[in-house]
């Protein structure tokens, strides 16, 4: 005997999905992707391999995801390649590339959605992993405040559909080039008093992204007073967050402001939000967040464009469910899984026939493959989770009826084969 090879382990802060994980986080996304229907937003897949440079243009050469987060590799050809570290960046370059918003084109691509993961090299600890999922939204070519507010309802019900109800919506707005400007000041002059108490972050930060120094958690207690870029905005950002925060309400949702909201991509002006859990407002791991973009298209060679959007962390929503020990709505079908013990081998094929009606009729089903136990039969239905097991034997065969078990309330009754899918099916009716 060879000795054992050593074992090849996963890179660090990447993830493996094992089939329970794997199938929640795929029912998270079927919801979403019925919730984009449901607004008329399309699907687009960009790659994961990207120019770095597209990266450094769009969110910012000082920002942490640019300066200590990418996950970057040069080519064969000297070129600088990343995996993308968000969605936004590469949209906008697929907008771009494939004329996406030129009038023929523009009102069939405007709402756009991906899937997939993306790459950061952040410190790996619970709820951030240097590879994770987002489910993101762009809505190209709309200035107004409504489009804002379009799309944060979107996000709201793609949490919704998927249990989190009223999360809590934290809103702010940054202003735009003509009146940032005029607020960074202020703040460098304020921030210059406070240095002192600044952290070592920050002191780098003031001089290349003041801003930032806002988000800073360390910081928090020196900068209470800090000025507030909502104070500070021109008359017409000042109607656009005012307008937000209007139809926010008429759509009975209620923002939480926060001056210190200033998120960490660059590319943002006037509206931004992120999303928590309910009750969970104070914690670091923002469920989803997003804003509105309105010079990035323009910065990446386009035409100007206005645009805004949200991106939600699949893995943080999926990590705050089990918290809260709910399944989203299309795993449920499982509640009704149902098993064919067959005993016997003229019961093998009638028991084949019976899985594929079941499956046809949208209930999942299996079987053993080869003869068993009826023992055995019982315990491979509860260890895959199915609710109900069906056995058929010759007897039952005879009498042509099935022998129905509820696993769950360990009730048997005697059931026609014609009955049996309605019953299953009323059963999913019911409450867990
Ligand atoms: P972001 O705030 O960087 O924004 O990320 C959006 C969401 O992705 C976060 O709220 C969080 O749920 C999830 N997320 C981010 N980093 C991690 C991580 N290391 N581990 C787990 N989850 C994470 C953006 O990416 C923007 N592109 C959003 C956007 C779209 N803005 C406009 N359009």
């Amino acid at each position: 005997m060879s000795e054992p090879k050593p074992v090849i382990q996963k890179v660090r802060g990447m993830q493996d999905f094992l089939p329970n994980d794997s199938e929640f986080v795929s029912a998270i996304e079927a919801n979403a992707r019925k919730t984009f229907s449901f607004y008329d937003f399309k699907e687009i897949r960009i790659p994961v391999l990207e120019s770095s440079s597209l990266f450094k243009r769009a969110i910012g050469e000082t920002t942490d995801i640019v300066e200590k987060e990418m996950f970057s590799l040069t080519d064969r050809g000297e070129r600088e390649l990343c995996m993308r570290p968000e969605g936004t960046a590469g949209v906008v370059r697929s907008y771009i590339e494939n004329n996406l918003g030129v009038p023929q084109n523009q009102k069939q691509f405007d709402k756009l959605f991906y899937v997939g993961p993306m790459f950061r090299a952040e410190r790996p600890q619970a709820g951030r992993y240097r590879e994770f999922n987002q489910i993101g939204a762009e809505y190209f070519g709309d200035a107004s405040p409504s489009a804002d507010v379009e799309v944060i309802k979107l996000a709201l019900s793609i949490l919704g559909r998927n249990r989190i109800e009223k999360p809590v919506l934290k809103l702010n707005s940054i202003g735009c080039s003509n009146c940032r400007p005029g607020f960074q000041k202020k703040l460098i002059e304020y921030l210059n008093q406070k240095s002192g108490d600044l952290c070592k972050d920050c002191q780098r930060r003031m001089a290349k992204n003041p801003l930032r120094v806002l988000d800073c958690k360390t910081d928090a207690g020196a900068l209470n007073d800090a000025p507030k870029s909502i104070d500070n905005l021109c008359a017409e950002c000042r109607r656009h967050h005012q307008e937000v925060e209007g139809e926010l309400r008429w759509a009975r949702i209620e923002p939480t402001i926060d001056h210190r909201l200033v998120r960490g991509l660059d590319y943002y002006n006037r509206t931004v939000f992120e999303f928590y859990a309910p009750n969970k407002s104070g914690s670091q791991d923002a469920l989803g967040a997003g804003g509105r973009y309105d010079y990035l298209v323009e910065m990446l060679g386009g035409r100007a464009t206005p645009a805004v959007g949200f991106a939600i962390g699949l893995e943080r929503v999926m990590n705050l469910m089990k918290e809260m020990g709910r399944e989203p709505e299309s795993m449920e079908v499982k509640r009704i899984g149902t098993y064919v013990a067959w005993l016997g081998l003229d019961t093998r094929k009638p028991a084949f026939q019976l899985v594929e009606k079941l499956r046809d009729a949208g209930i999942p089903s299996t079987m053993s493959l080869d003869e068993k136990k009826l023992d055995a039969q019982m315990k491979a239905a509860g260890r895959r989770g199915m609710r109900y097991c069906v056995i058929i034997g010759e007897d039952e065969i005879k009498k042509n009826k099935l022998n129905l078990k509820d696993l769950r309330s360990g009730a048997q009754m005697e059931i026609s084969d014609n009955n049996l899918i309605d019953h299953i099916r009323s059963a999913d009716e019911q409450p867990a």
